[in-house]
């Protein structure tokens, strides 16, 4: 490791519980669920199974509980071709999701942290030190904490290497690590809960670059100069399924254009394109994503 195009997530890891339900339950109210089913999930885990799929050398950072779940859930992201190796097994269980679905596509979702919680920073400097140079792009989220994400970039930073954060769930950022970022990819609301409350506010704190999915309205690109207007990317029309990962997909894919040296605006567009594969099945990773899925959508639209 590596020599070839590498893909380092440093993030989560979940099984989730999904809730079929026909609307989404106010404060106080108690729905039934139409069905329910099981699923792996986990932003950091579904980023690491995405970025393998799409043909990416991938190896996952994060911690499990020491139980059968977090063995099971490790075994899923080997089958897909994740490194695992640097999964530290810990004193909390696995962490867990419940994620309600409505008839409408909207969603809801608890996460209970457990392990996650545990992701220590010096487990993640050791593990991103024992990195050999190459091209690698390291990509983390917020379902596990922020000196964690911190050690993450500051490792970055050291080594050259690009950081992608995909600031989920929202929360303020600090400005030493807003510094670090290479490519932010909130979605639309996330996008106003980090502390600078724009994407022009979050380039002057000094992330290179921010990407605002925007669900069927497609991608905002914001990068370059003060002032310059967003690059927008349409959106593919899919039969969706699931959006449920497909932020976590999203993010993936960029991190793999970057690390196979395109351009952001390349980057993002292939992202779009694996975004729209990723929402066509249930699940987080229920959708048959390959590159060649991804490419054959990018292929069926002009430039
Ligand atoms: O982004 C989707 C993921 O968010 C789910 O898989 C769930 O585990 C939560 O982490």
């Amino acid at each position: 490791m590596p020599a070839e195009p590498t893909v380092i997530v440093v993030g989560s890891l979940n099984a989730d519980l999904l809730l079929d339900v026909e609307r989404l339950p106010g404060p106080g109210e108690t729905v039934t669920a139409l069905r329910a089913g099981r699923a792996w999930g986990g932003k950091g885990a579904n980023q690491a199974a995405a970025a393998a799929r799409l043909g990416a050398r991938t190896r996952f950072v994060g911690a499990v509980g020491r139980d059968e779940v977090g063995e099971e859930a490790l075994v899923a992201l080997e089958r897909v071709g994740v490194d695992t190796s640097a999964v530290a097994r810990v004193g909390e269980p696995t962490g867990s999701a419940h994620v309600l679905r409505d008839a409408a596509g909207e969603n809801l979702i608890v996460v209970v942290p457990g392990a996650n919680a545990l992701v220590d920073p010096g487990h993640v400097e050791s593990s991103l030190a024992a990195i050999p140079d190459g091209e690698v792009v390291v990509v983390s989220n917020l379902e596990i904490p922020d000196d964690a994400v911190l050690a993450a970039a500051r490792a970055c930073a050291e080594r050259g290497w690009p950081f992608v954060l995909n600031p989920a769930p929202a929360r303020s950022l600090t400005p030493e690590l807003l510094a670090l970022v290479t490519v932010l990819t909130p979605n639309a609301e996330e996008a106003t809960g980090l502390g600078p409350s724009s994407p022009a506010a979050l380039l002057a704190a000094g992330v290179d670059a921010v990407v605002v999915t925007r669900g069927a309205d497609g991608v905002d690109v914001h990068a370059g100069e003060a002032g310059a207007g967003p690059a927008r990317i349409a959106a593919f029309e899919v039969d969706v399924v699931d959006t449920i990962g497909a932020g976590d997909a999203f993010t993936a894919a960029l991190a793999v254009g970057l690390a196979w040296g395109h351009p952001l605006a390349e980057a993002a567009r292939l992202a779009v394109a694996a975004a729209a594969v990723a929402v066509t099945g249930p699940g987080a990773r229920g959708a048959e994503l390959s590159l060649a899925a991804a490419r054959s959508l990018l292929e069926s639209r002009p430039r």
